[in-house]
């Protein structure tokens, strides 16, 4: 007798293939509702970090106006794929090969541009390079969304956050919780405006950046 008589093959499949966050599962429905706002004149955005591609897989069943192009490392893209086709939705492409350090991008080819959690994992080279190809890759008035947790003022908006930080600096010196100033400093030579920043759940924030133009 088989221990679990009611699964069917395409499930056995899904729990063997594809990935889940915890973290990506509960943060999902809050950043849905601010992208829902922000992307709602957006067509084509680009994820950059696409992680397990439970993100994507959500905001793009979600958000059917958009076509949301996933990308990430080559080591993530299995995963990705998983979540894509068991998805099946025509506006969720496979993911891209996208390493910020060395990729380059079709100029104005996004009107929206998405990351999670990335700022802290990139080094601060890769970041800025994030914010070059992120310039470079939406049209003028495109929209750039990045999620996650940012230090303002020199200051950890918690303790919880500065004890992350210091988490992330001991597994390597290179990762670490950005200024948003820097980030600011960042867009500016980019072409990018700063234009809202929303308090998120959890002690993080989900800033948006707008290309100047039009
Ligand atoms: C903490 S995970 C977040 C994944 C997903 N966005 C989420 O919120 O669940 C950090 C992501 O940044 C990606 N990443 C790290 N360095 C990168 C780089 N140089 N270029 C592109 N992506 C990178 C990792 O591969 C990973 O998918």
């Amino acid at each position: 007798m088989t221990p679990w008589p009611s699964l069917t093959s395409k499930t056995i499949l899904e729990m063997t293939e594809k990935p889940f966050s915890d973290s990506a599962e509960r943060n999902a429905a809050p950043i849905l509702e601010v992208l829902r706002h922000e992307f709602s004149d957006c067509t084509a955005v680009l994820e950059i970090g696409s992680g397990t591609g439970q993100h994507a897989a959500r905001f793009s069943r979600s958000l059917p106006h958009l076509r949301w192009q996933t990308s990430d490392l080559d080591e993530n893209h299995s995963g990705i794929h998983a979540w894509v086709e068991d998805a099946a939705l025509e506006n969720l492409l496979t993911p891209l090969s996208l390493d910020v350090m060395t990729a380059d991008v079709r100029a104005k080819a996004y009107d929206g541009v998405y990351s999670s959690n990335t700022a802290h994992i990139m080094s601060f080279d890769g970041v800025t390079r994030m914010f070059e190809l992120v310039g470079k890759a939406l049209v003028d008035a495109g929209v750039f969304c990045l999620y996650g947790p940012f230090r303002q003022n020199g200051n950890f908006n918690t303790a919880s956050n500065a004890a992350f930080d210091e988490g992330l600096r001991a597994r390597h010196p290179d990762m670490g919780i950005r200024e948003l100033e820097s980030l600011d400093d960042l867009g500016g030579d980019n072409g990018l405006v700063r234009v809202r920043l929303y308090a998120m759940p959890a002690n993080n924030h989900l800033a948006v950046w707008r290309k100047k133009g039009k």
